[in-house]
């Protein structure tokens, strides 16, 4: 073999090589112009790589941001994440939680935040993905209006089918560990969506996803178990917010057998309201925000009836006291399944909730424009929670049967509270978790972070495991960052919290 011909094979197989290698990453790369180059407020440069973008179906926009991790992105679990409401956008988790920044308010108020990096964020051991879902909350949005109708089901089947088109874009990450997270009303979006997941898997529904778990935090599950008097009247007690005789009141009231109508069980339940409205119900350390601009006086112009308007309103009304719209669902909402009347949400800004930067920085077209979202006159005003959704709460019930059927298939779930949460409340949730009866493998013990308490837990035989966050509210990681990314990388590990 002379000389040049070895040169010309070198090089037909290095060209052949080098095409392959090239097709490799076209065919197995994210997509390029989903990519995040710059975000207006941040100066400083992204710790790894942020991806924003829509996934479309069935004439629904679902909007995603994705955050690569910060450590190990081919090997590190992909999250996803989900806020509650229901109506509740998942920037929520992003802004206040355990997103990538810390947002200063600008200056003047109301302009554009300064972006910090945030030290505690979950990006820095998971990739993860904040979805604002269902349909039509915030920067997720239709053309036709008639999609924002729809209830637990239909939630979960888009979601799932937003996931199964996210990793068909992003395929470098189909074989990494996949999990499913949220908080509050998310309490039924996860364990309705890994159930979906599962039956995709087993029907060999492409692609496959590597699922291996969930995490929920403070959410709904059981009308039973969430109730005010298996969860709000014991926390109330505990937390030394209403009397021992309330207290006893209460019990006797409602489970005892009265006749006189003076003693009935809504009358000693009022008057533990009466001492409870005054805080703020997502954290009852924290002040309540009293928005200045929110209340109005709503008589006689507004479309809800008048036993709606009549909720919340006491002998010295707070002006926060008006508004009934929450993260989860308000305090004196019904727990059973009803439509969310969207009148209800209109009535103002979320309850003891500042929300400014979160608003002032997504109703902003150049920072819209960074992250690729539809600008306001397509996709809508970005909202907390959104108005625009009608949502048929509680349509799919108790999640116990979800979590024994996931559980008992191997799945792993973590279900954390933060204990001064006074909307979906620890006690009721340790009273659930409880009643699956699984054996008890790590018994009631104190975890730390930073060589200080910083909860409890109890484990449980399947993987199930029970904490809570000491001094934390409704959102964890918005009290507790230091130690939520403490038990969140050492659960997703694998290692004991
Ligand atoms: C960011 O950079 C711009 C332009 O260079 C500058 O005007 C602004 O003060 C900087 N902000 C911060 C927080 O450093
Ligand atoms: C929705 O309608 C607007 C115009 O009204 C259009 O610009 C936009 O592309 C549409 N979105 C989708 C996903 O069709
Ligand atoms: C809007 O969606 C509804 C329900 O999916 C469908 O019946 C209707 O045809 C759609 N309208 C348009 C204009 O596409
Ligand atoms: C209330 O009365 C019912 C029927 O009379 C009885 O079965 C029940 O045990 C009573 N409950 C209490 C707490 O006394
Ligand atoms: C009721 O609201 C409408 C629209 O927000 C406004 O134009 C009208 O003046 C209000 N009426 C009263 C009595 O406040
Ligand atoms: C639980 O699993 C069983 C059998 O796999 C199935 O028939 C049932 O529908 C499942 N229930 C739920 C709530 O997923």
């Amino acid at each position: 073999m002379d000389k040049s011909y070895k040169l010309y094979l070198f090089w037909v197989v290095s060209v052949c090589l080098i095409l392959n290698y090239a097709e490799l990453i076209l065919t197995e790369a994210a997509p390029e112009e989903a990519l995040i180059t710059h975000l207006p407020g941040f100066n400083g440069t992204l710790p790894s790589k942020h991806y924003g973008g829509y996934v479309s179906f069935d004439e629904k926009n679902l909007f995603y941001y994705f955050i690569a991790s910060e450590k190990n992105p081919s090997e590190d679990p992909v999250v996803l994440w989900l806020n509650g409401g229901p109506g509740c956008s998942s920037f929520d988790g992003f802004v206040y939680e355990h997103g990538p920044f810390n947002f200063e308010e600008g200056q003047p108020k109301g302009s554009l935040p300064i972006l910090h990096l945030n030290p505690y964020a979950w990006s820095k051991v998971s990739n993860i993905i904040y979805l604002d879902s269902p349909c039509g909350v915030g920067l997720s949005y239709s053309n036709n209006t008639s999609k924002y109708t729809t209830d637990d089901w239909h939630t979960a089947a888009d979601s799932h089918a937003f996931l199964l088109k996210w990793f068909e874009l992003y395929p470098e990450f189909i074989k990494n560990p996949f999990y499913i997270s949220g908080e509050s009303y998310a309490g039924i979006y996860v364990p309705t969506l890994a159930s979906e997941v599962v039956q995709g898997i087993k029907a060999g529904v492409k692609p496959i996803l590597n699922f291996k778990g969930y995490l929920v935090g403070n959410g709904v599950t059981d009308s039973d178990f969430d109730d005010t008097l298996t969860s709000l009247v014991p926390f109330a007690h505990g937390m030394g917010l209403i009397s021992d005789d309330i207290y006893e009141d209460v019990q006797s009231a409602c489970y005892g057998n009265h006749t006189d109508p003076h003693h009935d069980c809504s009358t000693s339940i009022d008057k533990m309201h009466d001492a409870i409205d005054g805080l703020n119900i997502y954290d009852i350390l924290e002040p309540c925000y009293h928005d200045p601009n929110a209340y109005k006086d709503g008589k006689g112009n507004t479309s809800l009836p008048v036993s709606f308007q009549q909720l919340g309103v006491t002998q010295r009304p707070l002006k926060v006291r008006k508004r009934m719209f929450g993260r989860a669902w308000p305090l004196r909402g019904q727990l059973k399944p009803g439509t969310l009347w969207p009148e209800l949400a209109e009535q103002g800004s979320v309850m003891c909730f500042n929300d400014e930067v979160a608003t002032a920085w997504l109703n902003d077209e150049s920072v819209r424009n960074a992250i690729h979202a539809e600008p306001k006159s397509i996709a809508g005003s970005w909202e907390l929670c959104s108005s625009r959704i009608i949502y048929a709460r509680y349509s799919s019930g108790s999640m116990l049967p979800y979590h024994k059927n996931l559980t008992s298939q191997g799945y792993r779930a973590l279900i954390y509270s933060g204990d001064h949460d006074m909307c979906v409340p620890f006690t009721g949730t340790q009273a659930w978790t409880r009643s699956l009866g699984f054996k008890i493998v790590d018994e009631w013990r104190p975890w730390f972070s930073n060589d200080e308490v910083a909860g409890y837990l109890q484990g449980y035989d399947y993987n199930f495991i029970f904490l809570t966050i000491k001094g934390a509210g409704h959102t964890v990681p918005e009290y507790k960052p230091r130690e939520s990314l403490d038990f969140y990388s050492r659960w997703l590990d694998g290692k004991p919290i």
